[in-house]
């Protein structure tokens, strides 16, 4: 069991009733951008250390780091090396010892790969090399669920763009369910099990991978590769 993940910052709003323990024993966490800044970093069980900022906020990066981060505007994602520092006014995620070129995308366009349950994806900022970090773009039909129940061996700092849906993590009747929002941040822990769902609504949201799996094809990219379903 997992059970080092620190305690939840959850805002309130949307208002839900959460199990703490039971949140905290597999490792989600979400929040809304508030007026100051939020921090949340890897925990020390991590492979892979990152640190987001929820919020508006001043991003220190160092040399020999990157921060991937949501434009001002709600509609880009920035990558910058360090050192820099940088305003944020959404969501920045700083990743240590990964220093790629700076790049810039706009994210208004739609999905390019396929991925499950009518679901699919486009990578923002492939990974360089396979294994990489990458952002990536998913976006998910009304009434569906995003895989079947699973996991990833790294974490996911998920921005919610648009639309709405649900999270579902847990494992059988220890399973949580939170609303998911635009403007909301979904940490995942690493082996977090997990899947989204959406009803009447479509969601599109931009799942950093602290490092990733494979580079992109067809049918063999992040998002499929770095997923790993449980069968329950
Ligand atoms: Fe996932």
């Amino acid at each position: 069991m997992l059970a080092m993940h620190s305690a939840l910052h959850v805002s309130d709003d949307p208002p839900a009733v959460l199990d703490r323990d039971l949140v905290d024993t597999f490792g989600v966490r979400y929040a809304v951008p508030l007026a100051t800044a939020r921090v949340v970093e890897a925990q020390p069980t991590n492979l892979y250390h990152y640190r987001a900022y929820i919020g508006p906020a001043a991003v220190t990066v160092e040399r020999g780091d990157c921060v991937y981060l949501i434009g001002d505007d709600g509609e880009s994602a920035v990558l910058r090396r360090g050192p820099t520092t940088i305003p944020s006014r959404f969501l920045a995620t700083v990743i240590r010892g990964y220093m790629p070129e700076d790049k810039s995308t706009s994210i208004v366009q739609g999905t390019t790969l396929p991925y499950v349950n009518g679901c699919s994806t486009k990578q923002l900022f492939p990974p360089d090399r396979p294994g990489d970090p990458t952002l990536q773009l998913l976006y998910m039909p009304p009434h569906t669920t995003e895989q079947a129940h699973h996991v990833h061996s790294t974490a996911r700092v998920v921005y919610i763009l648009r639309g709405r849906g649900t999270s579902v993590v847990g494992i059988g009747a220890h399973t949580h369910h939170h609303p998911l929002v635009a403007g909301m941040v979904c940490i995942l822990e690493p082996m977090c099990p997990h899947h989204f769902e959406t009803g009447a609504e479509p969601l599109v949201c931009v799942p950093l991978h602290v490092f990733s799996s494979t580079g992109a094809r067809e049918l063999e990219h992040p998002m499929l590769h770095g997923t790993h379903i449980l069968e329950l």
